[in-house]
């Protein structure tokens, strides 16, 4: 099969390099891609949200499969472009129908969906500029913390978590009024505080059958100890030390089973990733978001111990045969740390030269922003490398990722020591 993988981080080279091990796969494109997925894949440069230029390259290359690393070209319907155009529709699209993919791009959407079939979330109301006053009356009605979510899409930033009552309000007002996340933000998800431990778990479905991924758990803070602005991601660990098989077996006879039937009662047609993030309040699990796309930095662990085909997993989402596959997961542990650029996630540079990359033997160096030029590979983004290391635990896997660490440079390099520190 040729396959194109639209994206450019982390989490499209670990795809890309594990659908490369596939007998079923011949060749793969990556649009745009990066200097890691150019060493074993053809590199095109267009845009994940193009999809006049992705359909030329679709019908250039005799591509005959398409799978979407990032939110964005599915929010915007890339499944269903791909559906209603005639010589398109015959290709599969590894991600959910424009209407699955607003479980990430509305927040309000995704309460409604999880109300109606009854899986466990924190209670809330949405409200916009007319009801700002029954937004403020409905914060006094909560304990803090008051958490402020805006409805649509906004690069992970939109999520508001506030200790004081007046400012919870201040900061609806700027929300509703003053555009302070632009339109994602016209209307805003005001939610119950879960008090708890987090955890993400991964599914894969072929919109009837459905089959659960490893979990992982990422570190979202810039700084040690937690501490400092929310990242893409700066860490991962799969499995979660705490998920223990009780665990495991409520999240999915509570959430994922409900969530997979919740789209078949409602017609929304879904064949890709759902990422659903956890809170665990008392051993019982509540969802707090759905992602319809794995995780970054969470695949470059999850997809390393899955040991299955995952070209065949892909064939048999379109197919809809996910049932007849077993997958097979490697025991151990696996940890994935995240190189940065200085100053991110505000102000940084790119272009820096990176060196040692050749060097690494024992751990898998993903590339999450980097591009080559000129025989060398250059930063290309906040998040530049990601060191994945398998180990007996995640001790072992986290010291080994640290002693390739000592091996990478480039000039304003950064990553957290801390990794590792709450296991
Ligand atoms: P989200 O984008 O919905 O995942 O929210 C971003 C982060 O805010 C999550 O990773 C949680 O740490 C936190 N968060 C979101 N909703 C809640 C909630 N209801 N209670 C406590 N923390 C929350
Ligand atoms: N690492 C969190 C995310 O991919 O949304």
């Amino acid at each position: 099969m040729t396959i194109l993988l639209l994206g450019s981080g982390g989490r499209e080279h670990a795809l890309a390099w594990k659908m490369a091990q596939s007998p079923l796969c011949e060749k793969i494109f990556v649009a745009p891609g990066n200097a890691g997925t150019e060493a074993f894949a053809t590199n095109v440069a267009i845009s994940p949200t193009d999809f006049g230029e992705i359909k030329k390259l679709v019908l250039a290359e005799r591509i005959d499969m398409v799978v979407v690393g990032p939110e964005d070209p599915l929010v915007l319907g890339i499944y269903d472009f791909f559906q209603e155009d005639q010589f398109l529709k015959s290709i599969p699209v590894i991600g959910p129908s424009k209407l699955g993919a607003k479980l990430e791009g509305s927040k309000e959407f995704a309460k409604e969906f999880l109300l109606k079939h009854r899986i466990p979330t924190a209670a809330y109301h949405s409200f916009t500029k007319e009801t700002l006053e029954k937004g403020f009356h409905f914060l006094e009605s909560l304990k803090p913390p008051y958490v402020l979510k805006a409805d649509g899409l906004a690069a992970g930033k939109g999520v508001l978590i506030l200790s004081d009552l007046d400012e919870a309000k201040f900061e609806l007002s700027n929300m509703l009024l003053n555009d302070k996340f632009g339109t994602a933000g016209s209307k805003v998800v005001i939610e119950e505080f879960l008090d708890g431990i987090e955890l993400s778990c991964f599914v894969l479905t072929d919109g009837k059958n459905y089959k659960v991924l490893p979990t992982a758990k990422d570190y979202k803070r810039i700084g040690e100890g937690d501490t400092g602005l929310n990242t893409g991601g700066m860490a991962a660990v799969s499995p979660v030390p705490f998920a223990t098989p009780e665990l495991l077996e409520k999240i999915e006879s509570r959430i994922i089973k409900q969530t997979i039937d919740g789209l078949n009662h409602d017609k929304i047609t879904y064949k890709g990733f759902v990422f659903i993030g956890l809170i665990i309040v008392d051993n019982d699990p509540y969802v707090i978001e759905y992602n319809v796309r794995m995780g970054d930095p969470e695949t470059e662990v999850v997809i390393p111990r899955l040991k299955t085909d995952l070209v065949a997993l892909f064939k048999a989402v379109a197919d809809e045969t996910l049932n007849e596959i077993d997958l097979e997961i490697d025991e151990r542990a696996a940890t994935t740390i995240m190189l940065v650029s200085g100053g991110y996630p505000e102000e940084y540079q790119k272009g820096k030269v990176i060196s040692g990359i050749e060097t690494v033997t024992d751990s898998l160096v993903f590339h999450a922003g980097t591009k080559s030029e000129n025989g060398q590979v250059l930063s290309n983004g906040g998040r530049v490398l990601a060191v994945t290391s398998f180990g007996t635990d995640h001790h072992e896997a986290i010291k080994k990722s640290y002693q390739n660490i000592n091996k990478l440079h480039f000039d304003t390099m950064y990553f957290r020591k801390d990794i590792g520190f709450d296991l």
